[in-house]
């Protein structure tokens, strides 16, 4: 075991009798609230980070240029799990460039998906994703939007087998698809959902979120902004006064922790080609997190005109 491995090691097992998984009196990246893979006991950091639009980035140097810095403060602040996807056109290609350049890449906890009908294509499209995010192996492998799924399990179960993979799973982007999604869920071993959910968008609270956590599914939970809506629907409002009970100071974090604080999401994935807003987002995987009481006053927000104390 190396230096490296040996404080992973440590950190992991630290974590361990600290239910919640926040550590006090720890550097700021071991404070980040942490979940449990349900079908391997892993724990990850629950601030994760999306790429779609923010990293397709490879004719703009000087936007290349702040990515680096958005996924230098995300590392640093203990974010793991970045999820692409070959839809995100330059994205996949942009994230294993700048990882590599900052020397972190092997860190990651790399998401990304299969987006094509065929097997055969399938397999050459995430081949085509590997070489691109710099690994030969990565962490989760997901069939977007459930896009053929049928042609590419087998594949993602074999590859999963042969260590290519640690993880498979599903994703989709409406909450029209839920049902779909459950039954795909029924049917095979997937070890993680990719939903919407939203302050906004409360839909995967009526079954799927349930679901999951009786059968030990992980949760991502992608679009966790409504792609930006949420900032719109409270733009020129004060930050309410009970954002400081939750150790909140902007509705961005507020809105993280509303989706954080529910028992069945493993990791939310935000998006953003921003650097202050990378750390804003890393801000809400700190402090308390709402009680039931507390996240009924958060969604309360969007429908409130006026300023909430
Ligand atoms: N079917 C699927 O599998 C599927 C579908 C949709 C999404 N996803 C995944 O989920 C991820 C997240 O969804 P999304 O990117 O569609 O939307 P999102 O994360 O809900 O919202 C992204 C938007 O929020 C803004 N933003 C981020 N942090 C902010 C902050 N702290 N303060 C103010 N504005 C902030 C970003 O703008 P700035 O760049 O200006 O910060 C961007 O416009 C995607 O990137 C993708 O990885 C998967």
């Amino acid at each position: 075991m190396n230096r490296r491995e040996f404080l992973q090691a440590v950190a992991a097992s630290a974590a361990a009798y600290f239910p919640s998984g926040i550590m006090a009196g720890t550097p700021p990246e071991q404070r980040q609230l942490t979940r449990v893979i349900p079908t391997s006991g892993e724990r990850i950091p629950a601030v994760g980070m999306g790429t779609y639009i923010s990293f397709d980035a490879d004719r703009d140097p000087a936007r290349k240029r702040r990515l680096r810095e958005v996924l230098r403060i995300f590392h640093a602040a203990g974010g793991r799990l970045i999820d692409s996807s070959p839809m995100y056109a330059s994205a996949e290609q942009v994230f294993g460039e700048l990882s590599s350049d900052l020397n972190v890449n092997p860190d990651f906890f790399v998401a990304t998906k299969v987006w094509t009908r065929g097997a055969a294509a399938g397999r050459e499209q995430m081949r085509t994703s590997l070489r691109k995010l710099g690994r030969e192996k990565i962490e989760l492998m997901q069939i977007h939007n459930l896009l053929d799924w049928r042609a590419h399990y087998p594949t993602l179960r074999r590859w999963k087998s042969e260590g290519r993979f640690r993880y498979i799973g599903v994703t989709h982007y409406t909450t029209g698809a839920f049902a779909e999604l459950e039954r795909v869920l029924k049917a095979e071993a997937f070890d993680f959902v990719q939903l919407p959910y939203s302050v906004a968008t409360r839909e995967a609270e009526r079954r799927l979120l349930p679901f999951c956590k009786d059968r030990g599914i992980g949760v991502i939970v992608n679009r966790p902004y409504e792609g930006g809506d949420l900032f719109r629907m409270v733009r020129g409002r004060a930050l309410p006064e009970f954002a400081r009970e939750l150790d909140c100071d902007s509705f961005g974090q507020l809105f993280l922790k509303f989706l954080l604080a529910h028992p069945a999401v493993t990791c939310v994935i935000p998006a953003t080609s921003k650097p202050r807003h990378m750390r804003d987002n890393m801000g809400a995987g700190l402090g308390r997190l709402p009680d039931r009481r507390q996240r009924e006053r958060i969604a309360a927000l969007l429908f409130s005109g006026a300023q909430s104390s």
